[in-house]
């Protein structure tokens, strides 16, 4: 194996993180690779599965709470930005920018993700939609993102993160994400954030291994984009969706598993990748937590939580936490 770092044609992010993970051992993915326009689809189909109970939580928790949330993101009325880091297609946001909107605040909705087809696709229905409400989109990775953060807005700040997108760091990571999240803000800036909670572990196997195969296909679209972002030629059908979950991390990990021996070609990054006989791909962890974890990695990021909204279950929490002082 080896990659093309002599040549002059530079290789985007995407690509240096594929030499670096098919060149590791284990191998690994990461799952912000997951999303394009195909991916963004086929996480749609996900969020309607009768298995993935995350969204469906969620959902119920913003139908049931939207006015407190909203209430607390602005409890002095003095206008703020609400930026939203892996936003998606916003399909609950939907529902607090409705709350917002229809009690008059003074906002701007400014949501962030990876995917560009999210973005505009998301900028594009809320001005049909919702045509009164200003938005601006951006696209950027949550890290590159946080940088800017600092400049964005000069307003109060309420950073959002749904869907349990926090999820997909291990907890060290998950502390740097919420460290730099805490440098971007002021003093009276909050974050909301969604943590998806310990629950029977079969619920959690399934949420990630539905029968309908539409899981899988989005964990194989890492593959599909560097079969054509990289002219290779991964065969998809040689390999299997593969999840774990572990009852005492709390962590749920996705894989591709090699079904046999084979060597993969890709071209574009002079790559040659082989493949022992039932040799994974790390590709995804979504990660659990209760509110221990919760409150330990807000304390080790210097954050604190100030109130959280959850559904009927407890299956799932939304956090508010601000700095600590
Ligand atoms: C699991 S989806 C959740 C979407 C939305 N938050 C929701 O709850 O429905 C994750 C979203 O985050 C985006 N995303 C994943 N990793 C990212 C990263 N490292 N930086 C920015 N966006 C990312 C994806 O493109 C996708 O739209």
């Amino acid at each position: 194996m080896n990659c093309k770092e002599d040549q002059k044609v530079s290789i985007s992010t995407f690509g240096k993180e594929v030499c670096q993970g098919l060149s590791a051992a284990p191998k690994y993915l990461s799952s912000k690779y997951f999303y394009d326009q195909i991916g963004d689809a086929l996480f749609q189909k996900i969020m309607a599965l009768p298995e993935y109970y995350l969204t469906r939580a969620e959902y119920d928790i913003f139908k049931t709470n939207a006015s407190a949330i909203v209430q607390s993101f602005d409890k002095n009325q003095e206008g703020f930005d609400l930026i939203e880091l892996g936003a998606g297609d916003g399909k609950k946001t939907k529902i607090l920018l409705h709350e917002l909107q229809h009690s008059h605040y003074d906002f701007t909705y400014m949501p962030v993700d990876i995917s560009q087809n999210a973005i505009d696709g998301l900028v594009e229905n809320l001005n049909q939609e919702m045509p009164g409400i200003a938005v601006k989109g951006q696209i950027g990775e949550y890290f590159e993102v946080l940088d800017r953060l600092h400049h964005m807005s000069d307003r109060k700040k309420v950073i959002m993160v749904l869907g349990s997108n926090i999820g997909n760091l291990l907890h060290a990571r998950a502390i740097q994400f919420l460290q730099k999240l805490r440098q971007a803000m002021h003093e009276d800036d909050l974050l909301f954030m969604g943590f998806d909670q310990k629950k029977h572990p079969q619920k959690i196997l399934d949420a990630y291994n539905d029968p309908t195969g539409v899981t899988a296909a989005f964990n194989k679209n890492v593959l599909t984009r560097i079969n054509k972002e990289f002219n290779a030629n991964f065969d998809l059908d040689q390999f299997m969706h593969w999840e774990t979950y572990d009852p005492e991390t709390g962590t749920a990990k996705s894989y591709l598993v090699s079904k046999k021996e084979q060597t993969v070609h890709i071209h574009d990054l002079s790559l040659q990748v082989n493949f022992k006989s039932w040799e994974s791909i790390h590709t995804e962890i979504s990660q659990k937590y209760d509110d221990d974890i919760v409150e330990w990695l807000a304390e080790e990021s210097g954050l604190q939580i100030l109130d959280f909204f959850t559904d009927k279950d407890s299956d799932y929490k939304n956090y508010i936490m601000t700095k600590t002082i």
